[in-house]
């Protein structure tokens, strides 16, 4: 037997241990206390709709925190995407719906899940906000990892501009929990130009500042960023507008002080079809 402490009964689970005479296993827990209380409010909600009889249970989930977890990227870690959608499956979910969620390795949201499961993007209404509220000149849109390049693509196109990706690597050190971030310039000449960044998620900050150093090296007249969740970690805003970032606009999937578009229309969109 191991015995395995949660993280409100370490204490206790060590002095069972010795009680029983058998080892306490390590666990390394990285919760996200803000989302797991509105995860855990949801399941309460479907659960008691389905009690209630509801015939159909639809569930959107404008950020679905957890999403970037979607493979062990080091062994014994939770696969945190999967068991969000099991859930959500086992109170009673019928449908599920999200914005530009982050499934990179797996690529599209109805693979976590058995029921119909739709992402929809909110990329089209920043791109067309941006056009109006900071009229971008010769603009170049980025996406700040390869995998935004969808991201840049739908943005550029509302700004009929050109668009690239950078390359980014996550570097984490022997022993460390925490990983660094890494940035590699695709050669594109942004003297003069207006850098648009597109991407899902502003967390930390640390992609987006240390790709718009890059930026500003390579001659970017202003340099904006569009995402679809501002997380924005403690110090994000501040770490991205040092870095040289004139404006951040996002969306209200999570409410912020970025959050100046909202998805409502395109959520309202898919449920009425
Ligand atoms: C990662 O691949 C995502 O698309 C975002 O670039 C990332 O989540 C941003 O995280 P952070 O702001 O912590 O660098």
């Amino acid at each position: 037997m191991i015995i395995l402490g949660g993280s409100a009964s370490s204490d206790l689970a060590e002095k069972v241990a010795k009680e029983v005479g058998e080892n306490v296993g390590r666990l390394e827990i990285d919760q996200h206390i803000y989302a797991d209380l509105h995860i855990f409010e949801l399941l309460m909600i479907v659960d008691t709709l389905r009690d209630l009889q509801a015939k159909t249970i639809t569930v959107v989930a404008p950020y679905l925190a957890y999403a970037r977890q979607d493979s062990r990227f080091y062994p014994g870690e939770a696969l945190s995407s999967q068991v969000i959608a099991r859930l959500l499956e086992d109170v009673g979910t019928t449908k599920f719906l999200t914005v530009d969620c982050h499934l990179h390795r797996l690529g599209d949201v109805a693979k976590i899940f058995k029921i119909p499961a739709q992402n929809l993007s909110a990329m089209p209404l920043l791109g067309k906000y941006a056009l109006k509220t900071i009229h971008p000149k010769k603009p170049f849109v980025i996406g700040p990892d390869e995998e935004a390049e969808q991201w840049a693509a739908t943005v550029a196109k509302e700004l009929d501009a050109e668009h690239t990706v950078f390359q980014k690597k996550r570097v984490r050190k022997e022993g460390a929990t925490e990983s660094k971030v890494e940035i590699t310039a695709t050669e594109v000449d942004l003297k003069g130009r207006d850098a648009v960044f597109a991407d899902d998620i502003i967390s930390t900050g640390d992609t987006l500042a240390k790709a718009t150093k890059i930026c500003k090296k390579m001659g970017a007249r202003r340099i904006y960023a569009l995402c679809t969740h501002p997380v924005l970690a403690d110090g994000a805003l501040m770490r991205v507008k040092s870095a040289g970032i004139q404006k951040v606009i996002g969306t209200d999937t999570i409410p912020s002080i970025v959050s100046q578009v909202s998805v409502a229309p395109v959520i309202a969109a898919a449920l009425k079809s």
